[in-house]
């Protein structure tokens, strides 16, 4: 049902935590009347349809595989990023598939996920002090005052490359980069460093045989008959630019924001009264919400009544993200109180936020048993509880970087510096991604 008392405009009456502060405001809007003209990245259609899926989610009769980058970074808008960051999804997915038998909602942090929330809204080094860098949506990361000035070119700029990003990714699914039977396109050596090597060989040679064997049935690649669903998500911080790519699609009476399928509202501005809040509550897409350690129990049944009043499945996916010391305390109460509200929400476990420390020489990371640990945890006690923990959600990349200590390879801190490339948060690469894959597909099918 429609709301009768929101806007498009209305959260401008609140206060909005996290925001660029612009200069030129008349820049600002004009930038924002050229956003409104332009096209959306993606429709209403896919957004209901993964919105069905998400209630599916919710009910366990889909797992949610939820990742990508920290913060997308413009210069990473690359064809061998991109790919290698879709093939490892889509990799994962399949493990998850096969291992957990469910089908798997693939939904990357990616084409859009520019924009990021800061712990201080400047930055001050040698006595000099700067906005802080607010992610490529906003200013550039070099430590100059041109850089850090909030630029809303920036904004279309950002609009584009998530654009381009999604079209070259529906370009490389619908001519059959879902086929990954290809032995070359699995690069399974760590796997020799993983504790039970063999079992993870075996599954990728099964998953590989079902779909030659699919393939013989039907007479010609399984991928030519029907694509895999893909679905992006991000973070909905910059309050003007996502007000401005929403739009109430004909024959529909609710708001859409069309630049992503899937935003969520980061820890830092789940304020009940704050204006993320207010926004959102007002669009149609399913959506997200990170949960921290801070979030009362009471607190969130408000924010589920608030952020979805006609209690509609699939709208609202709680993306819990404790660290691995604190989930078995926080976790229990908030499940129980959402379990006497009555009211349908999806969980799913964010086990990067959590975790995130720095090393002696202040290198952010992670540890990949504490993420493994919250994960498993988190199973645990949903099981316990009598809920579903229906996805999970990762910070990862295709690349081969070197950010996250742990996994098969045993990376220790000493080897973060070889190719630490985030500006931001830590994330899993390649090697460390799949793994985790293979770790959630054995606990999916009962194994641990
Ligand atoms: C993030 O997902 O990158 C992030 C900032 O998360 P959170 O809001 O959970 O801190
Ligand atoms: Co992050």
């Amino acid at each position: 049902m429609p709301l009768t008392d929101w806007t498009i405009d209305s959260w401008k009456r609140y206060p909005a935590a996290q925001q660029a502060e612009y200069d030129d405001p008349e820049h600002l809007n004009r930038v924002l009347e050229q956003l409104r003209r332009l096209p959306p990245i993606v429709t209403s259609w896919e957004v209901e349809q993964l919105k069905r899926q998400i209630a599916q989610v919710g009910r366990g009769e889909r797992f949610l595989l939820q990742g990508g980058d920290c913060s997308e970074r413009f210069a990473d808008c690359q064809a061998h990023i991109i790919d290698a960051k879709l093939k490892v999804l889509l990799m994962m997915s399949a493990v998850l598939v096969y291992g957990g038998g469910k089908q798997v909602v693939r939904v990357g942090r990616i084409a859009g996920q520019y924009a990021k929330p800061r712990s201080s809204n400047t930055e001050t080094r040698d006595g000099v002090t700067l906005p802080s860098y607010r992610g490529d949506l906003v200013n550039r990361i070099e430590f100059t005052p041109e850089a850090r000035r909030p630029d809303p070119d920036r904004l279309l700029e950002a609009y584009s490359r998530s654009s381009i990003t999604l079209n070259f990714i529906r370009s490389l699914l619908s001519g059959g980069f879902g086929d990954i039977h290809h032995p070359e396109v699995w690069d399974l050596d760590f796997v020799s460093h993983a504790e039970r090597p063999q079992e993870y060989l075996e599954l990728v040679d099964n998953l590989r045989s079902s779909l030659r064997f699919l393939d013989a049935m039907v007479g010609r690649p399984v991928s030519e008959l029907a694509r895999v669903d893909f679905f992006t998500c991000h973070e909905g911080l910059h309050l003007p630019y996502e007000s401005a790519v929403s739009e109430l699609p004909p024959l529909r009476d609710r708001w859409y924001l069309l630049s992503t399928h899937f935003p969520w509202i980061g820890d830092r501005t789940r304020s009940l009264d704050g204006a993320h809040v207010e926004f959102f509550r007002g669009l149609a897409n399913p959506m997200g919400v990170k949960v921290g350690p801070t979030m009362q129990p009471e607190e969130l049944v408000a924010l589920i009544e608030r952020l979805n009043p006609d209690d509609e499945p699939g709208r609202l996916t709680l993306i819990c993200r404790f660290g691995a010391d604190k989930v078995a305390r926080l976790l229990p109460p908030l499940i129980d109180a959402v379990q006497r509200s009555g009211r349908f929400v999806t969980w799913c476990c964010d086990p990067m936020h959590g975790n995130t420390y720095k090393t002696a020489d202040g290198t952010k990371t992670r540890h990949f048993d504490e993420i493994l640990s919250e994960l498993d945890q988190s199973f645990e006690i949903h099981a316990d509880a009598g809920t579903i923990l229906g996805g999970v959600h990762f910070e990862m990349t295709g690349q081969k970087v070197t950010e996250v200590v742990g996994g098969a390879r045993g990376l220790t801190e000493a080897d973060l510096a070889a190719h630490y490339e985030s500006d931001v948060d830590p994330r899993l690469n390649y090697e460390q991604a799949l793994e985790m894959a293979f770790l959630i597909a054995r606990r999916m099918a009962g194994r641990r």
